[in-house]
């Protein structure tokens, strides 16, 4: 039966498809009936249904578990209504029980928190496994110079180990930001809010976050029945990953150019062309670049939808989802397509060719003659900037000044000594440093998938509980003496 019928007859069947949910709720059909076989066991435990009943109805969920297409058919408004029909053609109006003191609009938001919570755990394990192959690659090129970029004008030399680095620190930000949103945001049950304003029967909020592994519950029932927030918050989270590997994708295509050449990427990662046989194509990075723009109109429409809403559930949230799973899945598949990329990335040694090409240690000369000689920064600074512009080189520079400055790219690396600075000493410590925040962050993560799995076994002590001993699956229907 569909919750329409009484009140508004059957309904259009155009009209049913057009709002119904029931396609995306693909994404979420096993979260929904955990879901609800969590209140469901509750309603048992606090005996405000009959346990037989609740053994019944929680046996059916499982079973839909394993085979969501029981509960995915079309006709119905939504995952909640067909899964409230497939559990009424099989035991009647026993099956009733399980619409106690629930809503769609805190069981949808619940099963989302849930699904964002999945998804983000599995970002967080790829982006862990991308940084930790960005410091191995590291540590294989930290005498491979190549030019460092202003204005994508060549600056200074700096090494490829330095630049991996630079990635790793920026991933490692974005990380640390995702797990706090997961944990802080994401992370917390909307269960028994009910439809706006929570509801009669006595529920208890906390242990039914407890049953599934939430942190604690969201404590207001309008905000947890009624908002999207926390998909905005874990996909603009994700999106920072998103923002750095993009960005990696450009400086791939860019430094594997013919005509710079500092890269060779792994022949995966091409394709060629159908006319011109010579072409070697960075095709993965093309399409990271292009995917991680359209995820931008994921992100607004996303934002969008929540902006202009009154207060309270509307139907515009149903379409909200889809929106966040684009985000978090394309960026998993983004970070992880990088990661295989780095592992065969190459150094081909043309960019210390290009460094030694062009008088990148002019800003070293002009650092010297200050520090040296002293002469203000911006005197020296003009100094060099002439004497470049009459067509000097570095060594004709340094001869006429007088001075022993760094002037191969490789002393210029040597010399820029500051913290997290190329000098190799400065690399090696910072790569220290790395590889310790990688082995706190990896402890930080295997802690929260702690806090799940104790979740998950509470919820399973409750449920054997419930199916077992007298009034377990002995016909009983009756509510017990409370
Ligand atoms: N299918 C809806 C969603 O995904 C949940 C149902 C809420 N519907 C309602 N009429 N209150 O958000």
């Amino acid at each position: 039966m569909r919750y329409r019928e009484k009140l508004l007859g059957p309904g259009e069947e155009r009209l049913v498809r057009y709002t119904s949910s029931i396609r995306d709720d693909q994404a979420i059909a096993g979260e929904v009936l955990e879901v609800l076989k969590a209140h469901v066991a509750h309603l048992a435990e606090r005996k405000l249904i009959p346990r037989g009943s609740a053994a019944r109805i929680i046996r059916l969920l499982e079973e839909a578990r394993k085979d969501t297409g029981l509960v995915l058919r079309e006709g119905y408004e939504d995952v909640h209504e067909a899964v409230e029909a497939y559990l009424e053609e099989r035991l009647g109006l026993e099956a009733g029980w399980a619409a106690l003191g629930r809503s769609r609009n805190d069981h949808v938001a619940a099963a989302l928190r849930l699904r964002a919570r999945r998804l983000l755990l599995d970002l967080l394990a790829s982006i862990l496994g991308l940084r930790k192959t960005l410091l191995s690659k590291a540590e294989q090129h930290m005498a491979d110079v190549i030019p460092a970029h202003t204005h994508f004008q060549p600056a200074q030399p700096t090494t490829l180990a330095h630049y991996l680095l630079s990635v790793e620190e920026a991933l490692a930000d974005s990380w640390r930001h995702i797990h706090s949103t997961l944990v802080d945001v994401v992370d917390k049950s909307p269960l028994g809010s009910g439809a706006a304003v929570g509801t009669t029967v006595p529920l208890d909020r906390a242990r039914l976050s407890q049953l599934l592994g939430f942190r604690e519950p969201v404590v207001n029932t309008l905000y947890a029945s009624s908002s999207r927030l926390f998909l905005f918050a874990a996909a603009s989270a994700a999106y920072t990953a998103m923002l750095v590997v993009s960005r990696f994708a450009e400086d791939m295509v860019l430094w594997s150019h013919p005509s710079l050449g500092y890269v060779e990427l792994p022949p995966a990662h091409l394709s060629t062309s159908s006319l011109m046989p010579h072409k070697r194509n960075p095709v993965t990075m093309e399409v990271l670049r292009a995917r991680a723009v359209e995820l931008l109109g994921d992100l607004l429409a996303l934002a969008g939808i929540e902006a202009g809403l009154p207060s309270g559930y509307s139907l515009d949230l149903q379409e909200a989802s889809r929106h966040a799973w684009r985000v978090l899945s394309e960026t998993i598949e983004a970070v992880s397509v990088v990661e295989d990329l780095v592992k065969g990335l190459q150094a081909t040694g043309r960019g210390v060719e290009e460094a030694g090409r062009l008088p990148l240690s002019s800003p070293d000369l002009a650092e010297r003659l200050s520090v040296e000689k002293g002469v203000p920064y911006r005197e020296a600074h003009r100094t060099v900037a002439s004497m470049i512009a009459e067509g000097l080189g570095p060594d004709a520079i340094a001869k006429r000044l007088g001075l022993e400055a760094p002037l191969t790219p490789r002393e210029s690396v040597e010399s820029k000594n500051v913290l997290g600075a190329p000098a190799p000493g400065r690399v090696e410590e910072a790569l220290r440093v790395a590889w310790e925040r990688v082995r706190t962050d990896e402890k930080g993560f295997a802690e929260t998938l702690e806090a799940y799995a104790r979740g998950e076994e509470e919820l399973g002590r409750l449920v054997a509980w419930v199916k077992g001993g007298a009034g377990g699956d002995n016909g009983d229907t009756q509510v017990p003496e409370a």
